[in-house]
């Protein structure tokens, strides 16, 4: 580094620091600016770069502004300018250049045009990184939106034609059976009639629990505190755990994209504690606070470590709670897990009011197949 003051060789020495925490491209650029005008006097920095061989950017900085262009093809470095590549082996990555000759000026390009280069590919990085993540979400988004449209129609089918015809089959039954009964040697027939007519029936019980499983009408109808109140008294009718749902304060409409977000996560909240907690109580509570409506299923069963739910990554591997978290973050709400081994578990949601206004816009262009 022979020319260079020690207070030169600290000012280059922070810049390289610096330009790893670098947050965008533009502050790149102005790190580079400030650092060579501080050592070489120069007024003019001009950056050129490519993240990929087919497309250039180029930024010009001066005292005033930074300027970011598109170049559709290799641009020649300025006639008078000192220039030095990013990459030595390979200068078609780009370079920086100045208009000022001054005998410092090439040293201190040599110096700081690699750390250009390195904090630009960092944040083309960082930027495709961020892309990914942003359509990976967007995906999630339309996967569970799509998954609750199909519920819908498998539940409007299995309701509206298999249970209109057995529900008729039923009748014709009722009506073969009613036929026959009178003549002493059609009885059997009759016994025969209504044992089927009985299974009939059952069988349109299970479809209907199905389809309210899948989608419940109630939810679109009477909103979601009914529902929640129709499947707490569902569960409790088919499993021997005692089922509560109590409420508070004063409900409110909050768009259907909340009411079935809500009403899927505690139905996998719930099916959780049949299924693992072997629990004895269940209690699901929602309550309309002023900023935001808060719902809890809370089961006094075996509990478990959460720390279990996360693979070494911390990355969250089970998909029940991996799809009530996604739920949550897409409107925007919290998510809550209590739970410890022997202690029983709480799933909490908290959504707030002002996630209506989002999805209330959202729901205008989505119909449910
Ligand atoms: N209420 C609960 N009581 C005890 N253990 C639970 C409870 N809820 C979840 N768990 C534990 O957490 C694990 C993860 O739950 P999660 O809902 O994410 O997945 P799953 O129920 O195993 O599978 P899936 O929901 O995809 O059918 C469960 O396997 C179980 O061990
Ligand atoms: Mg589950």
């Amino acid at each position: 580094m022979d020319g260079f003051s020690q207070s030169e060789i600290q000012q280059i020495a922070g810049f390289v620091r610096k330009i790893a925490k670098a947050p965008n491209v533009e502050a790149v650029i102005s790190e580079a600016f400030i650092i060579l005008k501080g050592i070489a006097d120069i007024d003019r920095v001009r950056i050129v770069y490519s993240p990929s061989p087919s497309k250039w950017t180029e930024w010009k900085a001066d005292k005033h502004k930074i300027e970011v262009r598109p170049h559709e093809e290799w641009p020649p470095p300025e006639k008078k300018s000192v220039s030095v590549p990013f990459d030595p082996e390979n200068n078609h990555c780009g370079f920086i250049s100045t208009n000022n000759k001054g005998d410092k000026v090439l040293p201190s390009l040599e110096i700081i045009a690699p750390e250009v280069w390195s904090g630009l590919l960092l944040q083309s990085a960082l930027a495709r990184v961020q892309r990914a993540a942003v359509s990976e979400t967007e995906l999630v988004r339309a996967t569970l939106r799509a998954r609750d449209e199909e519920r819908g129609h498998i539940a409007r089918e299995l309701h509206d034609d298999l249970g209109q015809s057995l529900a008729s089959l039923k009748l014709t039954l009722k009506w073969a059976e009613d036929l026959a009964r009178p003549h002493l040697r059609m009885e059997t027939i009759a016994k025969q009639l209504e044992a089927a007519r009985q299974d009939v029936g059952v069988m349109l019980d299970k479809i209907r629990d199905l389809s309210h499983t899948l989608y419940p009408r109630v939810l679109d109808t009477l909103g979601l505190v009914p529902a929640m109140k129709e499947l707490a008294h569902q569960v409790a009718r088919h499993s021997p755990i005692t089922v509560e749902c109590n409420t508070r304060g004063r409900p409110c409409s909050l768009g259907k994209d909340i009411d079935i977000a809500l009403y899927r996560c505690c139905q996998e909240a719930i099916n959780n504690a049949i299924r693992h907690a072997e629990a004895s109580n269940l209690v699901i509570r929602i309550e309309f606070a002023r900023n935001e409506v808060r719902v809890a299923v809370e089961d006094d069963g075996k509990g478990f470590d959460p720390r279990n739910l996360y693979d070494s990554n911390s990355r969250m591997m089970s998909s029940g709670f991996w799809t009530i978290r996604q739920r949550m973050a897409d409107l925007g709400a919290a998510f809550r897990l209590s739970t410890a081994e022997g202690r029983g578990t709480v799933v909490e949601m908290m959504v707030p009011y002002s996630s209506r206004k989002i999805h209330g816009r959202k729901n205008k262009t989505t119909h449910r197949g």
